[in-house]
C-alpha cells in the first residue's frame, strides 16, 4: 500500500515557460500538470496508480482486491478491463443500447410533452440510469426508484463540509447504499446466480466476487456512469440552447457529425475536471520546458480543463467551441475529457449516443424552450459541475 506523502505547502502548479530544461518538482508533493502533452504521458505511464475518486481511502478500507475497476492498476485491472470490453464493443452499442436509448429517449419525452414541462436534469439522470443499469444488469428493480436513490446517494456523499457534516454524510451513506443494495442489487445478483445474463453483474458473479464488491462496482458505475452522463446531456442541451447557429447544424447533421460538436461541447466543460494519479517511483516527463521529473511518492493532479485548451493539442482559439478546429494528430474530439490511457472511459461512445439521441428528439419538438437554466456547483469527490433544476418547457 502507498503511503501519504510528506505534508506539502500549496498545489505545485506546473509552469511549462519555466526555462531551465529540466524541472524536479520539489518534494513527494502534489505536481499539477496543465499541458496535454505531459498529461498523456502522465496517464499511460505504468508508474503510476490511482489517486482520484477518493482511491487512497477506498484501498485503505476495502484493499484492492477485487476492488472496483476505476480502483485498480496493473495487471488485475489489465485483466478486469479486457474481459468487461464486450459490454461496450462498437456492435453492442449500435444494437442493443442503441435500441435502448431510443425507446427510452421516447418515453421520456412523451412524458414531457403530456405534461408540458419538466426537469431535464430529471429525464437525463433517468435516460443514463436505464443504459448503465443495462451494462451492468440493474434490472430487477424500477428504473425511476433506482434514479432517485442514486440521485440522494450521490448528492449526500460529500457535497456539505465541516465534521459534523462529513460523520452525517457517513451515516447516511451508509443507510442509503443499504437502501440501494436492498432494494436494486441484492434482486439483480439473486435473478443472475440462477440466470445469468451478458452483463457486469453475471460475469463478477462468475469471477466470485461477493455480494459487497458487486455492490461497490455497482457505486462506481453508478458514479462513472449514470451521473457524468447525466450532466453532460444537460450542459450540451445548454450550449444548443444559447446558441440558433449551433442548434440549427445539429439538427441538419448525420450522427457523426453531431457526435463532433458533443465532443467540442464536452473538451470545453470535462464533466471531470482533474484526475489524480501517485507516483509508484520517480518518472520523468518530456514537456515543452524540457524534462519534468515527477519524485516518487507524488500526488499528479491533471488539471483537464487546462489540457483541453492546450493550443499544441487543439489549434488556435483554443477557448472557442469550434467543431471544424483543426486538431494535432491522434487528438479526440473531446481531447482528455474521457480521460487516456488504461483507466480511459470505456462508455465513451455510450455516452455520445446517448446524448446525440436524446438531443437530437428533445430539439425537434415545436415549441421547445429552457424556462429556467440550472443552478451550478461543483461535485467534490468528481471534482466535475453539477447542473440541477434546469427546467424546460413546451410553448
Ligand atoms: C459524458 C459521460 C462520461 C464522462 C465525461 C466520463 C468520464 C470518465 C473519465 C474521465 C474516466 C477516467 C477516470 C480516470 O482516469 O481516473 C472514466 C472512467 C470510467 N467510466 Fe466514464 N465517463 C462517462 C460516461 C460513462 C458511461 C456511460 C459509462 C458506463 C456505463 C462509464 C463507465 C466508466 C468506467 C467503468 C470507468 C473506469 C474505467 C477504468 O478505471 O478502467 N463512463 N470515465
Amino acid at each position: 500500500m502507498l503511503s501519504e506523502p510528506a505534508a506539502s505547502g500549496d498545489p505545485h502548479k506546473f509552469q511549462p515557460s519555466v526555462p531551465e530544461p529540466t524541472t524536479r518538482a520539489s518534494e513527494a508533493g502534489v505536481v499539477r500538470i496543465d499541458r496535454f502533452g505531459a498529461a498523456r504521458e502522465v496517464l499511460r505511464s505504468g508508474d503510476v496508480r490511482q489517486a482520484g475518486f477518493n482511491a487512497e481511502l477506498v484501498e485503505r478500507y476495502f484493499g484492492r482486491t477485487n476492488a472496483p475497476v476505476l480502483y485498480q492498476d496493473g495487471e488485475p485491472h489489465q485483466k478486469q478491463r479486457s474481459a468487461t470490453a464486450r459490454f461496450f464493443a462498437p456492435r453492442v452499442v449500435a444494437t442493443r443500447y442503441r435500441e435502448l436509448i431510443e425507446r427510452t429517449s421516447q418515453e421520456l419525452l412523451d412524458r414531457f410533452r403530456t405534461a408540458g414541462r419538466a426537469r431535464l436534469d430529471d429525464l437525463s439522470l433517468e435516460l443514463a440510469v436505464a443504459v448503465a443499469a443495462d451494462i451492468v444488469g440493474l434490472t430487477n428493480s424500477s428504473r425511476s426508484a433506482m434514479a432517485r436513490r442514486l440521485n440522494r446517494f450521490f448528492a449526500a456523499s460529500g457535497a456539505s463540509e465541516g465534521w459534523l457534516a462529513a460523520v452525517g454524510n457517513v451515516v447516511f451513506g451508509q443507510w442509503r447504499m443499504l437502501g440501494f443494495y436492498l432494494a436494486d442489487v441484492r434482486p439483480a445478483i439473486r435473478a443472475r446466480r440462477t440466470a445469468p445474463r451478458e452483463d457486469v453483474i453475471s460475469h463478477l458473479i462468475a469471477e466470485g466476487w461477493s455480494n459487497r464488491e458487486i455492490l461497490t462496482e455497482c457505486v462506481t458505475y453508478g458514479a462513472a456512469g449514470m451521473t457524468t452522463t447525466r450532466e453532460f446531456i444537460v450542459m450540451a442541451a445548454l450550449r444548443l440552447f444559447e446558441r440558433d447557429d449551433l442548434c440549427a447544424r445539429f439538427l441538419a447533421a448525420n450522427e457523426a457529425d453531431q457526435m463532433v460538436i458533443l465532443e467540442e461541447v464536452l473538451r470545453l466543460a470535462p464533466v471531470v475536471s482533474v484526475l489524480k494519479r501517485r507516483a509508484a517511483r520517480e518518472i520523468a516527463v518530456e514537456t515543452d520546458a524540457g524534462r519534468l521529473v515527477i519524485p516518487a511518492r507524488s500526488l499528479v493532479e491533471i488539471d483537464i480543463d487546462a489540457a483541453n485548451r492546450d493550443i499544441e493539442a487543439v489549434g488556435a482559439c483554443p477557448h472557442e467551441l469550434d467543431p471544424d478546429r483543426a486538431r494535432g494528430a491522434k487528438v479526440a474530439g473531446s481531447v482528455m475529457s474521457f480521460g487516456d490511457g488504461p483507466h480511459r472511459c470505456p462508455g465513451a461512445s455510450v455516452a455520445l449516443h446517448e446524448a446525440a439521441i436524446f438531443l437530437d428528439r428533445l430539439l425537434r419538438i415545436p415549441g421547445l424552450r429552457l424556462e429556467r437554466p440550472p443552478t451550478v456547483t461543483t461535485n467534490p469527490v468528481s471534482t466535475g459541475y453539477e447542473l440541477r433544476n434546469a427546467v424546460i418547457a413546451i410553448g
